[in-house]
């Protein structure tokens, strides 16, 4: 056989669309040719495959070697077809025999000693090969990620030991899953908060509806704390939000247990020096950015007046459809990115001390000004954190609730959520809302009165019906004039607020 073709798999965002490689052996003089890759990559592959099948007691045959990748539109980065290429060389060229290799899959980059190194973004290429039904091969450091897919993938660390393995000889292992690890020590329980009743309620609203959330209050006050602990009482993920949790770390490079843990909702906190790219993701080979690690998880943004304002206004995209995207010349990448949003704003101490409101006081004024409206818009829930009586901190009696106990009312109110309409409040378009959330007259007239008395925009209507909604969810009953109170007050911030911004 003189011409062989393999299957792989490129990276595109957390997808990963079929590589076929193809080698053809012809006479000639010797030489190696790679279409379909960059120049740079080319060079690199072409040494590290030709020394590899050397040390693995192979021949790398002397005549003229055509190698293509196909399409030839994706983009082809690093060393994850060395393995495919590796070994439609040695078919081409005879020495693995007459082999079928149409329902198995290879990727990993090659060591000059034949060794398989592991690469980032394995898992959503695992998924996509599961779904086409090939066996995977793949190597040993990514073993733990690719257990994740309920495929037949096996794993390998060398190339002779493949093979070995496709020759009969010997047969890989197959990859195991591990026993999720526990998690570390510190874990963040909402039991080490005390006080800030009204906090940990919009906390715990927040996590049943996945509504974005507001802390404004003077320094140490507890507002990082409550909003690390978000994660500890969010419902616990689907298998599938789990998959695409760690598709995401994946393909950013970050390692399993180490990194992140299994289907542990992600907690990411940038800080507000970051720039547009860190936050959304960016980069001639796209890599996810913060607000993609944090899908299905929370992007807490201390100091919110502190970022960039342009920096904040990327992030509209992803607070209104959960995703980002990202255009490059060789097409759009697109990566998942629905988190929640946690912000919190200091505030100073003498507003508080002299009793008087800190929206009102104008370095707060100054300081607000640099948000811009639609982006409070939305932000469901604006909460104060107020500073804590001494009693309340000294007090060791004064420990909170557990995450565990909060968490199972989260869960029952998520439960009745995913009942109704498959998704949680948040994520219901307008006229879901409107059918499910039908306002009596007179609350219809009450929540008009509100919304001039507030200046709210529609979109920050249909926020406060979502919160009522949650709020009476959590209550196990209809929406009541008393939730689209209390959903209200949860926006009083808003008029205030966007005097400020606006003026
Ligand atoms: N409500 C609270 N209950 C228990 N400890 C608190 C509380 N508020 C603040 N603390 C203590 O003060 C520290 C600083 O709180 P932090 O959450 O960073 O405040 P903030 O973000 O509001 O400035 C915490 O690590 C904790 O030790
Ligand atoms: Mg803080």
């Amino acid at each position: 056989m003189s011409l062989a073709t393999i299957y792989s798999r490129a990276r595109v965002g957390v997808s990963s669309p079929l590589v076929t490689v193809e080698t053809h052996i012809s006479n000639g003089l010797p030489s190696l040719n790679i279409v379909g890759l960059p120049e740079a990559a080319v060079r690199e592959a072409k040494d590290r495959v030709r020394s590899a099948i050397i040390n693995s007691h192979f021949e790398f045959p002397t005549r003229r070697v055509t190698i293509n990748l196909a399409p030839a539109d994706l983009p082809k980065e690093g060393g994850r077809y060395d393995l495919a290429i590796a070994i439609s060389v040695l078919v081409a060229s005879g020495q693995l025999g007459e082999l079928n290799l149409r329902d198995t899959e290879f990727i990993g980059e090659l060591a000059l000693s034949g060794d398989i190194r592991g690469i980032p973004g394995l898992l959503p290429s695992a998924i996509a090969c599961h779904h086409a039904n090939r066996q995977l091969i793949l190597p040993e450091e990514n073993q733990q990620e690719a257990a994740l897919v309920e495929g037949n993938a096996v794993f390998a660390k060398h190339l002779t030991q493949v093979t070995a393995h496709l020759l009969k000889q010997t047969a890989l292992p197959a990859c195991v899953s591990k026993p999720a690890e526990p998690l570390p020590l510190d874990h963040k329980d909402m039991r080490d908060v005390k006080g800030q009743y009204q906090a940990r309620r919009a906390l715990e609203v927040a996590a049943a509806g996945g509504h974005n959330l507001l802390f404004v209050g003077p320094a140490g006050t507890g507002k990082t704390m409550l909003a690390s602990r978000l994660p500890s009482i969010m419902p616990a993920m689907t298998e599938a939000e789990a998959l695409a949790v760690a598709s995401v770390q994946s393909v950013a490079g970050r390692k399993m247990g180490l990194d992140w843990h299994w289907s542990e909702r992600p907690f990411r906190s940038p800080h507000h020096s970051c720039s547009a790219a860190a936050l959304v993701g960016g980069g001639s080979i796209p890599k996810p950015g913060e607000a993609s690690l944090a899908h299905c998880g929370v992007l807490f943004l201390d100091e919110l007046p502190e970022f960039d304002r342009k920096v904040l206004e990327v992030l509209r995209e992803p607070l209104e459809n959960g995703e980002v995207h990202i255009s490059r010349a060789r097409g759009q990448v697109t990566f998942p990115a629905r988190f929640q949003l946690v912000a919190a704003m200091n505030a100073s101490n003498e507003a508080y001390s002299g009793g008087q409101d800190y929206y009102q006081s104008s370095a707060s004024q100054k300081y607000l000004k640099k948000l811009s409206a639609p982006f409070l818009d939305r932000i469901d829930l604006h909460v104060e954190v107020p500073p804590l009586p001494s009693n309340v901190l000294v007090n060791a009696d004064e420990e909170g609730e557990c995450s565990a106990s909060v968490r199972e009312r989260v869960e029952r109110a998520v439960a009745r959520q995913r009942g109704r309409q498959g998704l949680q409040n948040s994520q219901l378009s307008g006229r879901q809302l409107e059918n499910i959330c039908a306002l009596s007259q007179e609350d219809k007239e009450f929540m008009q009165q509100a919304l001039e008395k507030l200046k709210l925009s529609a979109r920050a209507y249909h926020r406060v019906l979502k919160v009522a909604l949650t709020l009476a969810d959590l209550n196990d009953s209809p929406v009541t004039r008393a939730h689209l109170m209390e959903s209200l007050s949860y926006r009083k911030m808003e008029k205030t607020l966007s005097m400020a911004v606006s003026s």
